[in-house]
């Protein structure tokens, strides 16, 4: 096999599994778009997440709540049409999952089979344990999501770091022994001291990957519009920036709108031209 063909054999969830077991770094991302789903596949990620972080990010919602199965299926159809490599996971949004078993899988279904992604990921502990289990007995990879599970913010005092008391770290524990025991393959750790994420990470046999866990998770996973500055309305804590292409693509439209004004675009490089025959001839004809 060449390394080219190597390096685009899709990532499944046994190579997940077997790099946990080999202490191989898991690395992952959200996409919601065909050319983003292209950029971090060709930048050779592991894992892609069709986050509901959409709403935010893409769609200007102020929170993730507002996000509908609608929506998610069409970003992820975007970047699944995209992506070679990498494992694709599409987050189920809030209340299309949380009012019945029959709901959760139905709508992990439509993401799965409809919007052709290789998991789908929903928030919360042994609260759904039983969601996760329905949907795993259906033949659909379950990606879970515990801590700071941002659907259910409200209940949790908001945008806050859980697991800091014993009660709560007990509680974060007991969810991810809950998803692990139902069958999920993976579990994302958000907003967590980083001594409670590497003893879960410890404890479960399957991934964990972390965002704003600490470096002792299997892997680690940002929103990509805060990692490349494209999202200015807050940075959290966890989140390192590594490029500013919001002001970049500012930048470059405030250089075209000069460039428009001063007629300095387009240039002849830009333009198609014809014959000083034909322009003649043209002339001739329309008397001008
Ligand atoms: O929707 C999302 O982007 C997420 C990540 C924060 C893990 O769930």
């Amino acid at each position: 096999m060449s390394e080219k063909s190597k390096e685009l054999k899709k990532v499944m969830i046994s190579d997940l599994w077997s790099m946990k077991e080999k202490g191989e770094k898991i690395t992952m991302i959200t996409a919601y778009s065909y050319p983003q789903g292209l950029i971090v596949d060709e930048a050779g990620i592991d894992v892609i997440l069709v986050g509901d972080s959409l709403g935010m990010v893409e769609l200007g919602y102020r929170d993730t709540v507002p996000v509908t199965m609608e929506e998610m299926l069409s970003h992820t159809r975007a970047v699944t049409r995209a992506v070679k490599r990498a494992h694709v996971v599409s987050d189920l949004p809030f209340m299309s999952y949380n009012i019945s078993i029959e709901q959760a899988v139905t709508n992990a279904g439509v993401l799965y089979k409809d919007g052709a992604a290789d998991s789908i990921k929903l928030e919360g502990g042994q609260d759904m344990a039983e969601a996760v289990a329905a949907i795993h007995r259906a033949g659909i990879p379950v990606f879970g999501h515990i801590g700071l599970t941002p659907q259910t913010a409200a209940l949790l005092g908001g945008f806050k770091v859980q697991g800091k008391s014993i009660d709560q770290a007990r509680k974060v524990y007991d969810d991810a022994i809950a998803l692990e025991e139902a069958g999920a393959f993976a579990l994302i750790l958000e907003a967590i001291p980083k001594e409670l994420a590497a003893l879960i990470t410890e404890k479960v046999r399957i991934p964990t990957v972390g965002i704003g866990a600490g470096v002792g998770c299997d892997g680690q996973v940002l929103v990509l519009h805060d990692m490349v500055g494209l999202f200015k309305r807050f940075t959290p804590k966890f989140v390192k920036v590594y490029a500013d292409v919001y002001t970049t693509q500012v930048n470059s439209v405030e250089e075209y709108i000069k460039d428009v004004r001063s007629s300095d675009f387009p240039g002849d490089e830009h333009s198609f031209g014809m014959s000083a025959d034909t322009v003649e001839k043209l002339r001739e004809q329309l008397g001008s």
